[in-house]
């Protein structure tokens, strides 16, 4: 039997200083679909998501609020999984950057670019925002003040391990040039391109002293020093690994605020590990509200927790994914959520479920293909879609055919007819109500699913991904999909 092929996929781990919101949910669902795809194509699947628990802005929110920094990000550790239970993710591992395993690996990795010279020590100056824990170039600073995060950069100048960026800039450069670490989309390719280009990548400084950051992981050479949050951050992406053998991670998504750390120190360490490159980067927009970046900081977030339990996890998914191409930024609002889920939701795939079901009195009928609906679906576009994570069009293709299957019921009018007419034509629906649920299943797997329970269709499965499949049997009664909400 030829090997299977290994797909891992990460998400950033996402800081453990507040609770997550929608902007959060957006990149994990992104990746939650893609790891069902690529299982569904029967692909061993490894996805990681997890925590990032150290560093100075940790150590603060803990102190404000009368905690310990251990049980403070274990509480928020905590939200977060159940925020991902109630999303219905199915990860693989969820790293915390307080394993023990982790901090034992990261002091490894330390040890070990000391020993190489790629750690010396140095004095670093540079202006600092605590937003983002990094320092900022002059570009990122918008009158003293933090681009994003609007609020004053300190200049800090300190006593510190400096870690050897410089020496892969060249390095770096070539290598996303030639699509050998794959950025995307092409803009933030072109960006980082420019970047490189044009600016001096410095040495950066992976040390903090403990004194004023306690909170991180003490670096092996020096008891005095704690390691830059980053580095420790980093390392996630292969110490979460229960199996070296997924790496390297075949798609990493982000937006763009960590894009450029993503796209410089990240892979300028691996150089230095000599490990393999991730293949791709893959990086999305941000959720705005107002056009504003939703942030934590900003404190305009929607709870994920209030829009799953209200609308259900399946419809933010549909909504997420379906409502901002992927790339680009797009505005969150309820209301837009309500029209999609009235309007295509409910209208469109809500509704050919229950005509169908109700036309077929309980029984899929047998019948042969109708090569006039089945040559409607777009499945090499939506399978192109898929590869290129273009989960947008994906899902906007899978809905043009429930448009064509809505079409044809107007035009058969199948309750006109009679004898094999009618079963042909109302086979040809429920095999094609087959074909969608196998197609939306990584989007909306509980929908999914609840078709399939309808219809007693199998499990989804691409080799069922084709026409004429459906079996003769019996459809069973069951509650409608989406229930309008006025
Ligand atoms: N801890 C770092 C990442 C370290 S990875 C080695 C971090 N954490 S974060 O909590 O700030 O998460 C940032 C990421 O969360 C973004 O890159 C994006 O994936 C997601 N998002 C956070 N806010 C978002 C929006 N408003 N819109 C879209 N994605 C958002 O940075």
């Amino acid at each position: 039997m030829p090997k299977k092929s290994k797909f891992y996929v990460t998400t950033p781990i996402y800081y453990a200083n507040a609770r997550l919101h929608i902007g959060h949910a957006y990149t994990t669902i992104i990746a939650d679909i893609l790891a069902r795809w690529h299982k569904m194509l029967g692909e061993d699947v490894f996805f990681l998501t997890g925590m990032d628990e150290h560093g100075k802005k940790i150590q603060e929110t803990a102190e404000s609020s009368g905690k310990k920094p251990q049980k403070f990000v274990d509480e928020i550790a905590e939200n977060a999984k159940k925020l991902w239970k109630s999303l219905d993710i199915e990860y693989d591992n969820f790293i915390r950057t307080t394993d023990k395993e982790h901090v034992k690996e990261v002091q490894k990795v330390l040890q070990k670019f000391y020993d190489e010279k790629l750690i010396y020590k140095g004095k670093y100056e540079a202006y600092y925002c605590t937003g983002c824990e990094q320092y900022k170039t002059a570009s990122e600073i918008e009158e003293g003040m933090c681009a994003l995060h609007k609020r004053p950069v300190e200049l800090r100048s300190e006593g510190a391990y400096l870690f050897r960026l410089s020496k892969f800039q060249k390095d770096l450069l070539s290598l996303i040039k030639k699509d050998k670490y794959r950025i995307q989309p092409i803009e933030r390719k072109n960006e980082i391109m420019y970047f490189l280009e044009k600016n001096k990548l410095n040495d950066i400084s992976i040390s903090r002293p403990k004194s004023e950051v306690y909170w991180g992981i003490e670096l092996p050479f020096d008891k005095e020093h704690t390691c830059y949050v980053w580095i420790d951050a980093f390392l996630n992406y292969l110490t979460g690994l229960k199996d070296k053998k997924y790496w390297p991670a075949d798609v990493q998504l982000m937006s763009k605020d960590i894009f450029r750390v993503h796209a410089t120190i990240w892979p300028a360490m691996l150089l230095a590990l000599k490990k393999e490159l991730p293949k791709q980067l893959f990086i999305h927009g941000y959720f705005t509200i107002n056009g504003q970046k939703m942030s934590k900081s900003l404190g305009n977030v929607v709870d994920p927790f209030y829009v799953a339990e209200k609308y259900g996890s399946d419809v933010l998914k549909y909504f997420i994914i379906r409502h901002i191409p992927l790339g680009s930024d797009g505005d969150f609002s309820e209301t837009a959520l309500k029209d999609r889920h009235n309007n295509e939701l409910a209208n469109k795939l809500g509704n050919l479920v229950s005509r169908v079901s109700g036309m077929c009195k309980g029984i899929i009928p047998s019948g042969i293909t109708d090569d006039s609906l089945a040559s409607r679906l777009k499945l090499t576009e939506i399978m192109g879609h898929m590869n290129n994570i273009e989960l947008d069009r994906a899902l906007a293709e899978i809905f043009a055919f429930i448009d064509k299957c809505n079409e044809y019921v107007q035009q058969k009018e199948p309750w006109r007819l009679e004898g094999k007419e009618k079963d042909n034509a109302l086979y040809n629906l429920a095999d094609s109500i087959r074909v969608i649920s196998i197609l939306i299943s990584s989007f909306m797997p509980q929908t999914s699913q609840k078709i399939n329970e309808q219809f007693n269709f199998p499990k989804p499965d691409i080799k069922n991904l084709k026409f004429g499949l459906a079996k003769k049997g019996i459809i069973n009664k069951a509650d409608i999909l989406f229930a309008k909400i006025e």
